[in-house]
């Protein structure tokens, strides 16, 4: 995937690693780069960034994002919440509901949207930003390991659906980023963080050379060895399985 000459849009855009991402992929030369958050005040406009207000949770802003950026070939969702909250040791679920409400329900929406944009315009590729936590559950923050879980597994149907239309679905496996997101963290202390700018880096470098699932760091290889043997052989039957539902639907 060249990311020279191509159109994107980054979630999350204002700070964090979206920020990082929005600056990276300007210097790969990107032709167009959508930023889009929330709160686009920060974000100017200069030929080549162009601001956008997008909340992932709102439909309305989603439809019309889809709309007006229908040139792009390259999605990024990146934008998330991280409550920290125990499953059941929070005093309500209004974190539950709101990290599932932006990391699943706000990422199936964009991909919803974006899919036939990505389709019309030759493919292209679709970046979810998941986290190592996708993969096992930290019971201190049990709420968003959930949904960074069920973001991770909505990636993975994505890939299957999307593959007939070329869209190369990338899902991004972080550990630690600097960002204002693992300031809140407990125990983060313990953990080296990665920049946003090198976790940039790595993810440009990954989507040119079409990797599916990228490691970011050394704490996602690590928990990823100790976890799992290789994943792609068992994959590879579900994309047939999918491949074959398809076909006969
Ligand atoms: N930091 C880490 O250690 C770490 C590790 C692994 C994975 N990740 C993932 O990396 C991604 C970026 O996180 P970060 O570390 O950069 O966090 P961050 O500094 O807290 O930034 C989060 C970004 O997401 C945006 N956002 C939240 N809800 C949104 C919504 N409904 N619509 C649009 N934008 C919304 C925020 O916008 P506002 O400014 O408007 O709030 C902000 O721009 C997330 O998906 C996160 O789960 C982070």
């Amino acid at each position: 995937m060249k990311l020279s000459g191509s159109i994107a849009l980054v979630t999350g855009a204002n700070r964090g690693l979206g920020r990082s991402l929005v600056t990276a992929l300007r210097e790969a030369g990107c032709a167009k780069v959508y930023a889009a958050a929330r709160r686009t005040e920060t974000l100017a406009s200069d030929g080549v960034i162009e601001p956008v207000q997008l909340d992932i949770t709102n439909t309305e802003q989603v439809t019309s994002t889809a709309a007006r950026c229908g040139d792009i070939n390259i999605l990024i969702n990146n934008a998330g919440v991280a409550g920290f909250t125990p499953a059941l040791g929070a005093q309500t679920m209004a974190n539950a509901r709101l990290e599932m409400e932006t990391n699943y329900f706000g990422t199936l929406a964009m991909c919803r949207a974006f899919a036939p944009v990505l389709k019309r315009n030759g493919g292209g590729a679709l970046v979810n930003v998941l986290s190592v936590v996708s993969w096992f559950n930290a019971a201190m923050q049990g709420t968003y390991c959930a949904s960074k879980s069920a973001e991770s597994s909505l990636t993975k149907a994505v890939r299957c659906e999307l593959r007939a239309q070329g869209t190369l679905v990338v899902g991004v496996y972080a550990g630690y980023i600097d960002t204002d997101m693992a300031a809140h963290m407990w125990g983060a202390e313990q953990f080296s963080k990665s920049s946003p700018a090198e976790i940039a880096a790595r993810m440009l470098a990954g989507i040119e050379n079409g990797t599916e699932e990228i490691l970011t760091d050394e704490r996602a290889q690590s928990v990823y060895s100790a976890l799992f043997k290789d994943a792609r052989p068992f994959e590879s039957e579900l994309q047939k399985a999918w491949d074959v539902y398809a076909s006969q639907r």
